[in-house]
């Protein structure tokens, strides 16, 4: 994975960035982390401001600018109306050459119809409203409508199931449900509103659902609670007060996987969270007033909250949706979208960097993105050499490369380099200034390793956009991030330091399987599996993958009398596809007579991976049979 040649930035870069003695910034907050926070903080707007920065009386539920009122919306768009109301905020163009432009003084009309819109439905303050969309600026609004009124959001990635979205729905116990009948993808019409409507059947809490009609042709309402959202919209008034929360009070539910079949319901908060996200992406991403930004990931996941929407309006950037699948209708519709509206700023996915890669540089050639000024990359680590081709064919060697490990968890960047900084292709860089992270023993007494040993990649002090806990499980909080490795946030990564304190990220050390940077829990692909009439059990693993980094390969014992067939094994590939979705890749099936348990009935992946490597699996003694 290593590779020591540094890649030092450019005069320019350096001469431009917003932060030039970052390193001294990096050395002062480990001495005073609430004051580095703290001026961060007062970048920003609140009703009132905080009596403490950070209260760890109740560790490790923190509080954030405690005894502040403030409101995400009025640092996103408020505060902006009279000095950038004719600003783009949102740039929208989708597979099918579709587009919109939004400024900052529209999209305040569109939220606060939107709160008006929550308002008729009885849906109030602590509410949860769930959304099903793809990357539409009414997603953007949706969300925004929710946190200008106080009603928590939680959004649910367009490329889940039914089942899984009914899953997120009833562990949220939301009144209101807002989706998309349908998407364009690849040429191809998806369907969503027959996911959504699917999930409803065994959803009591829902009350109301209202459509978004993004397919060219009116959607037919088949479930007594559905209303249409241009209907709604269009009666209500486009003004509306922004309600003053406590820095602390929960903004939104974000469901992520696990280890066990049940996802997490991680909480954010208003005011921890957005000096969190808005100081990183200013100095990581270095943003100006000038910028377009494009970050190509969707709202479904947190990169899409933090730095799609939330992230770039706090700091008045214009930022562009892009509705679409990569390489469709032509190989080169990424590099077309960022000559046509002279995107600045480009942030996307090692599994994409990887893809673009594979088709040789013919497609780039024909454009000329002069206008690119700063590359990002998320979601797994960057293979070396993806992240050379990344620098050379889309950056012209002239565009750092900002590597960003964080998690859902986080919120925001934690291991990242800035543009000053000289870079390591595949190295993450160095905590974000505030962050304290270590590598830790694996095992007891889980002892601080020294640089190059791999280990349990741990955050010491707390950060504004961390996590709250998480919903309706403060035990399961404490329990998942802060027991094992106590005194430490523990988050699930394998990593190494070297010698020159940069980080290098090494995997999941946990049941989490990472498909195209997705994050897939290995328990729910098998209740998928298992679901199936002809599966007794199910074991999955992560295996390597070329494009997507990891894939599955799945372990099977089907029931007595049934057949191994290939056709099942399609069959079955289907049938997760159906029930957990699609980003659930399935590369391979096979069929066992026995599945490697512990005595108290716990899969032994650690066999099963030695199994897919054609290994030993070692020591069996724990093994049950
Ligand atoms: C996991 C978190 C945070 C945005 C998207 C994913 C992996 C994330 C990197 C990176 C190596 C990375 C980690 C992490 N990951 N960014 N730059 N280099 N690995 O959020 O779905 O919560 O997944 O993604 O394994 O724990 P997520």
């Amino acid at each position: 994975m290593k590779d020591e040649k540094f890649y030092k930035p450019s005069k320019d870069i350096i001469k431009s960035a917003n932060v030039k003695n970052y390193e001294k910034y990096r050395q002062d907050a480990i001495i005073d982390l609430e004051g580095f926070w703290e001026d961060a903080a007062k970048e920003l707007d609140w009703y009132k401001k905080w009596n403490t920065v950070l209260d760890d009386s109740k560790a490790p539920f923190f509080k954030w600018f405690k005894g502040s009122k403030t409101n995400i919306v009025l640092n996103a768009i408020d505060r902006h109306i009279k000095t950038k109301g004719k600003k783009v905020a949102i740039i929208y163009e989708d597979e099918k050459g579709r587009s919109r432009k939004i400024t900052y003084s529209e999209l305040n009309d569109e939220v606060c119809k939107f709160a008006n819109v929550l308002e008729t439905l009885g849906i109030k303050k602590g509410d949860r409203v769930v959304t099903y969309m793809p990357n539409i600026p009414e997603q953007a609004i949706a969300m925004l409508g929710c946190a200008k009124s106080g009603v928590i959001h939680s959004v649910v990635y367009a490329g889940f199931s039914h089942e899984a979205l009914r899953k997120r729905i009833n562990e949220s116990g939301a009144k209101l449900i807002v989706f998309a009948d349908g998407s364009y993808r690849k040429g191809k019409e998806i369907n969503l509103q027959e996911i959504a409507e699917e999930a409803l059947k065994k959803a009591p809490s829902v009350k109301k659902a209202i459509v978004v009609n993004n397919l060219e042709k009116k959607p037919k309402l088949n479930d007594k609670r559905e209303l249409i959202w241009d209907e709604l919209m269009e009666k209500a008034s486009n003004k509306a007060e922004t309600v003053k929360m406590d820095s602390t009070d929960p903004l939104f539910i974000l469901y992520t996987s696990g280890t066990t079949g049940e996802p997490k319901g991680v909480v954010h908060d208003h005011g921890g969270y957005q000096v969190g996200i808005s100081r990183t992406l200013k100095w990581v991403f270095d943003i100006k007033d000038n910028d377009i930004y494009w970050c190509t990931a969707d709202p479904g996941w947190i990169t899409g909250h933090s730095y799609i929407i939330y992230g770039p309006l706090i700091l008045g950037t214009t930022t562009l949706m892009y509705e679409g699948a990569p390489i469709y209708p032509t190989p080169d519709i990424w590099w077309k979208i960022i000559d046509k509206y002279k995107v600045t700023v480009f942030y996307t996915a090692p599994t994409a960097v990887r893809l673009f890669m594979g088709l040789g540089d013919k497609h780039i050639k024909k454009h000329k993105l002069t206008s690119l000024r700063l590359l990002g990359s998320v979601g797994e680590p960057i293979n070396p050499s993806a992240w050379k081709w990344y620098y050379e064919f889309i950056g012209k060697k002239k565009c750092p490369i900002m590597d960003t490990w964080w998690q859902t968890e986080t919120g925001m960047f934690m291991i990242t380099p800035v543009p000053t900084m000289d870079l390591k292709p595949g190295s993450a860089g160095k905590p974000f200034a505030g962050i304290q992270a270590f590598i830790v023993d694996e095992n007891e007494p889980h002892e601080i390793l020294r640089p190059e040993e791999k280990g349990l990649l741990v955050i010491d002090t707390p950060w504004p956009a961390m996590l709250t806990t998480l919903y309706n499980s403060p035990k399961r909080y404490i329990e998942k991030y802060w027991k094992d490795i106590p005194g430490y946030y523990l988050t699930g990564d394998y990593a190494m330091q070297d010698l020159d304190g940069y980080f290098w990220i090494e995997g999941r050390s946990d049941d989490v399987i990472k498909i195209a940077g997705h994050r897939i829990g290995s328990a729910e692909v098998e209740n998928a599996l298992v679901s199936h009439k002809d599966v007794a059990e199910a074991a999955v693993i992560g295996v390597a993958d070329e494009l997507r980094g990891e894939v599955i390969l799945a372990y099977v014992l089907l029931k007595k009398g049934v057949n191994g067939s290939p056709k099942l094994k399609d069959e079955l590939k289907q049938h997760v596809r159906n029930e957990f979705g699609p980003i659930a890749v399935i590369k391979d099936i096979e069929f066992k007579d026995k599945l490697p348990k512990t005595r108290s009935g716990k899969i032994m992946r650690r066999v099963l991976r030695a199994w897919s490597k054609g290994e030993d699996p070692g020591d069996l003694s724990t093994l049950q049979d």
